[in-house]
C-alpha cells in the first residue's frame, strides 16, 4: 500500500520507495500540505510537522482560532482572498463578481490504478507497476463547485502526479481565472532554483540561482512551452550535487502556456505553482461542465540532481511515454533538410537515398519543401498535396523507391500552419488566429491556424491521413516554426476568447491523438524551430524531438547537458551535420560530431553526396558502431560526469551504463586544447564498483570502484600537423569481464 489514510480519516500519507508526501484536513476544512520528503515511517498525526504560533500582523481564520494565520499555513491548493496573500493555486469568480471561495472537505476516494485523462496526454500505469490514485473532493460553500484534488503515486519511480479536476453540478455559470495543476509549500526557503532557458539554437541552458524573497517565475505566453523557458524545474539545497543532496524535480504535462512559479514570503516558506499560465486564460465552467488541468510531476530524491533526472525519465519512459515506443530503438536516420533544403527533386533525393543505404542507415527522411509549390518558406503551409514539379510521378512513387530499399520513410509536416499563399488560406480566410480588425504579424512568412477549431482539425486529419495511406511512411516530424500572435478566434464567443489559448493546445492534442490511433506504427518527432516545444505533452504522443537547430558539436554539448537534467537521451534527436556549421560557422571533425551525437537518437543531416570516401567510411563505421550499442546510448542510464557550465566549461563529459552494469560508454569532450596541461583522469559512474572492467578492450583488469574512486588516466593530446587539436571527443567503452 503506497497511500495510508488514518483511521480519523484526515491524515493522508503517500509513501514511494524512498518518499513521503503527507496531507491533512485542516481546521478550517481546507487541505493542509504536512510533509514532502525523504520517507518517513506512517504516524496518526504529525503535529511535529504541523506546529503553529501566532504572528503578529497577519490575519488569524477565525477568532477562535488565533494561532490559524492563512499566511503561515502550508496548504495544497490555496484560493486568494482570505488572509493568504500568497499568489493561489485557483480563483473562480462567482456570477455576482466576487473572487472568494471557500472550499471544504467532502470526502476522498482510493483507487488502485492511474487512469488516463481524457483530451489531455496524461500518465499510465498499463504494466501495474504498483500505482495508486487518490482523489479528495471539496466542495465550495458560496458557489456549489467541487474541486478534486487528484494524486497518483508511483511508489517505484519515487513520483507523485497531481491534478485538479473543477466540477459545476450547479445550474450556475462560474469564471475560472487561475487553476494550476499543483501548488507545493516548502516549509523553508533554502533552496536553489533550476531553471533550463535559452532561445532557438540555445535551448535549456543551465541556470542555477538561490531563491530570494519574492516570487520568482518561469513561463511562457507564446501558445507553446517555447525555447526561452522550459517547464521543467528542480529546487536543490545549495549543496546538493549530482551526486549527493535533496532536490524536488517538477514538471508539466502541458504544450501551451504555462508559469512555474516559486514565492518566498515574509515568513521564508516556499510556495511553488506549476500548471497552466494564468495571463490569457479564463474559463466559462457552465453548468454540468468540468475542467482538468493538465499533469504535474513532482518527484524528490537525497540522492543528487543525476538520480532525480534518472528517476523521473525512467518514469516517463514507462508511465507517459507511447508504450509502444518506450523501450523501442530508434532509427538512424538522415534528413535531407541542411543537405537540400527546398532545392531537391526526385532524382536528387534518391542519390542521397542510395548513397544512405550503403552507408547502413535506417531511415530517410524528407523534410520540408515535399508539398504544395513550396520551393521557399513564403508559401504552401495548408496544402499537404504533393508538390508536382518535384515528384512528377507523384510522392508516393518515390516514397516507393525508398520502401524498396528496405529503408523507413520519414514526411515534415507543420500542421498548425498555413501560408497566405496557399489554397487552404483561400479557401478558409477565417481559420486564422487572428483578430479581424488587426493587422496580423507574421513570423516566417506564416500564420497560425485555429486549432481551436473542430473544422480545422478534421481537414488536418483528412489530409495527413491521406498522405500517410498514400506513401505507408514510418515517421512524421511535426514541426511547428512560429508562435501565436493576435490571440482571437473566429468562433468563439467574445466571454470565450481567453479560453482559447488552451483550446488551441486541446486541438493539437486531438489531431496527436487521432493519428497516433489510426496509425499506431508510426512514429513521431515533435519539432519547433528546434526545441520550441520540449515538453511532456509532446512526449506522450511523440516519444522523441528534434532537440535543437544547432547543430554545431561544441552547442550541442551544453544543449544536450541541460535538456538531460529533465528528460531522458531517447527523447533527443541529435544529428551530425557539415561543417563549417550552418549555425555558426565553427569547425570540428566527424569524430567529435559523432561522438556528440552518439547520445541521443543519431541521425545525419548533411549532403553524403559531396563527401570524400574517407569521410564516408567514417560515417559508415560510426553508424554500425551506433547500431551495435544502440540500446544503451538511446536507454541507458544516463550520468552527468563534467559540466560544461561549469568553471570555463572546457571538459565536458557523460556516460551511458546498462541497467545491468556490465557495459558502459563514456564520452569526454575538451574544447581549447592547452599545452603542458596537468594531468588528467576521467571519472566514470555508474559501474557496479566489485565487478572487473576493461576500458576499451585494453588487456589491464579494473574494479568499477577504481574506475569511479581513482579514474582513469588520459594523456594529453599531442598535436597533429595540419589538424586542429581543438574541439576534440574521446569515447571510452568499459565492459565487464
Ligand atoms: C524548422 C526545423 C528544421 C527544418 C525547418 C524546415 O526550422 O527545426 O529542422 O525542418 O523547420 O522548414
Amino acid at each position: 500500500m503506497s497511500i495510508t489514510i488514518n483511521p480519523a480519516a484526515t491524515v493522508f500519507h503517500l509513501q514511494t520507495d524512498h518518499t513521503s508526501y503527507i496531507v491533512e484536513i485542516l481546521p478550517n476544512q481546507t487541505l493542509g500540505q504536512v510533509y514532502y520528503g525523504d520517507r518517513i515511517p506512517v504516524k496518526d498525526a504529525y503535529p511535529n510537522l504541523t506546529a503553529r504560533e501566532e504572528r503578529g500582523g497577519t490575519p488569524t481564520w477565525h477568532d477562535d482560532l488565533p494561532d490559524f494565520q492563512p499566511e503561515l499555513v502550508k496548504t495544497e491548493y490555496a484560493s486568494f482572498g482570505k488572509g493568504d496573500y500568497r499568489y493561489p493555486a485557483f480563483q473562480l469568480t462567482q456570477p455576482n463578481g466576487s473572487r472568494v471561495s471557500e472550499f471544504v472537505y467532502q470526502n476522498y476516494q482510493l483507487t488502485a490504478d492511474k487512469q488516463r485523462l481524457p483530451k489531455l496526454p496524461s500518465t499510465f500505469d498499463d504494466t501495474q507497476d504498483d500505482a495508486q490514485t487518490l482523489t479528495i473532493t471539496l466542495k465550495d460553500r458560496l458557489t456549489g463547485v467541487l474541486q478534486h484534488l487528484n494524486y497518483a503515486v508511483f511508489p517505484h519511480q519515487d513520483v507523485i502526479v497531481r491534478s485538479a479536476t473543477f466540477e459545476n453540478p450547479t445550474a450556475t455559470a462560474v469564471t475560472l481565472n487561475t487553476a494550476y495543476s499543483a501548488q507545493l509549500d516548502l516549509p523553508d526557503d533554502r533552496y536553489d532554483f533550476l531553471q533550463f532557458a535559452g532561445d532557438w539554437a540555445r535551448e535549456r541552458h543551465l541556470y542555477r540561482n538561490r531563491l530570494r524573497p519574492g516570487s520568482q517565475s518561469i513561463a511562457s505566453l507564446r501558445g507553446a512551452s517555447s525555447a526561452q523557458e522550459n517547464p521543467f524545474m528542480m529546487l536543490a539545497r545549495p549543496e546538493t550535487t549530482e551526486t549527493q543532496g535533496s532536490a524536488y524535480g517538477l514538471n508539466l504535462v502541458y504544450s501551451g502556456n504555462f508559469n512555474d512559479s516559486v514565492e518566498v514570503n515574509q515568513f521564508a516558506t516556499s510556495r511553488v505553482l506549476i500548471g497552466i499560465n494564468p495571463t490569457e486564460f479564463a474559463w466559462n465552467l457552465v453548468p454540468e461542465s468540468t475542467f482538468q488541468t493538465p499533469e504535474a510531476i513532482l518527484s524528490y530524491t537525497s540522492a543528487g540532481l543525476n538520480q532525480l533526472s534518472q528517476q523521473m525519465g525512467d518514469f516517463y519512459q514507462h508511465h507517459l511515454v507511447n508504450s509502444k515506443f518506450a523501450n523501442q530503438e530508434r532509427p538512424v536516420l538522415i534528413n535531407n533538410w541542411e543537405a537540400t533544403y527546398f532545392d531537391f527533386d526526385e532524382a536528387k533525393l534518391m542519390t542521397i537515398v542510395r548513397q544512405a543505404h550503403d552507408l547502413g542507415i535506417d531511415m530517410f527522411v524528407l523534410d520540408d519543401g515535399w508539398f504544395g509549390h513550396r520551393n521557399d518558406d513564403t508559401t504552401s503551409l495548408g496544402d499537404w498535396v504533393t508538390n508536382q514539379p518535384k515528384f512528377p510521378q507523384g510522392l508516393s512513387h518515390f516514397c516507393d523507391q525508398v520502401h524498396a530499399l528496405d529503408m523507413q520513410l520519414g514526411l515534415w509536416f507543420e500542421p498548425e500552419m498555413v501560408s497566405k499563399d496557399s489554397d487552404l488560406y483561400r479557401a478558409h480566410p477565417d481559420w486564422l488566429i487572428g483578430d479581424p480588425h488587426a493587422e496580423l504579424t507574421p513570423s516566417r512568412h506564416q500564420f497560425v491556424l485555429d486549432m481551436s477549431r473542430k473544422d480545422v482539425v478534421d481537414y488536418l486529419a483528412q489530409r495527413i491521413s491521406q498522405i500517410i495511406d498514400e506513401t505507408h511512411l514510418d515517421y512524421i516530424k511535426w514541426d511547428m516554426n512560429r508562435n501565436i500572435t493576435e490571440a482571437f478566434s473566429h468562433q468563439l464567443e467574445a466571454t470565450s476568447q481567453l479560453e482559447l489559448a488552451h483550446r488551441y493546445i486541446l486541438g493539437v492534442y486531438d489531431l496527436y491523438d487521432r493519428l497516433t490511433q489510426a496509425y499506431p506504427d508510426v512514429l513521431f518527432e515533435s519539432c519547433a524551430s528546434g526545441g520550441g516545444r520540449f515538453d511532456l505533452g509532446m512526449m506522450y504522443y511523440a516519444p522523441q524531438a528534434w532537440t535543437s537547430d544547432d547543430t554545431d558539436a561544441v552547442e550541442r554539448l551544453k544543449i544536450q547537458y541541460g535538456t538531460s537534467y529533465g528528460y531522458p537521451q531517447a527523447m533527443m534527436g541529435a544529428h551530425v551535420s557539415a561543417v563549417p556549421n550552418e549555425q555558426n560557422g565553427r569547425i570540428t571533425s566527424l569524430t567529435t560530431r559523432g561522438a556528440v551525437a552518439f547520445f541521443g537518437d543519431l541521425g545525419y543531416e548533411l549532403d553524403i553526396t559531396q563527401m570524400t570516401p574517407d569521410e564516408l567510411q567514417q560515417i559508415k563505421e560510426q553508424v554500425a558502431f551506433y547500431h551495435q550499442y544502440r540500446p544503451l546510448f538511446q536507454f541507458g542510464k544516463f550520468y552527468r560526469i563534467d559540466s560544461p557550465f561549469a568553471s570555463d566549461g572546457n571538459l565536458t563529459s557523460w556516460g551511458v551504463v546498462a541497467p545491468d552494469q556490465s557495459q558502459g560508454i563514456f564520452g569526454r569532450y575538451q574544447l581549447l586544447n592547452h599545452p603542458n596541461a596537468p594531468y588528467q583522469r576521467q571519472f566514470f559512474q555508474g559501474l557496479d564498483p566489485k565487478r572487473q572492467y576493461t576500458v576499451n578492450g585494453g588487456a589491464e583488469h579494473f574494479s568499477g570502484t577504481e574506475l569511479m574512486a581513482a579514474g582513469y588516466f588520459v594523456p594529453s593530446l599531442k598535436p597533429v600537423k595540419g589538424y586542429s587539436s581543438d574541439f576534440s571527443a574521446q569515447l571510452f567503452i568499459v565492459e565487464a569481464v
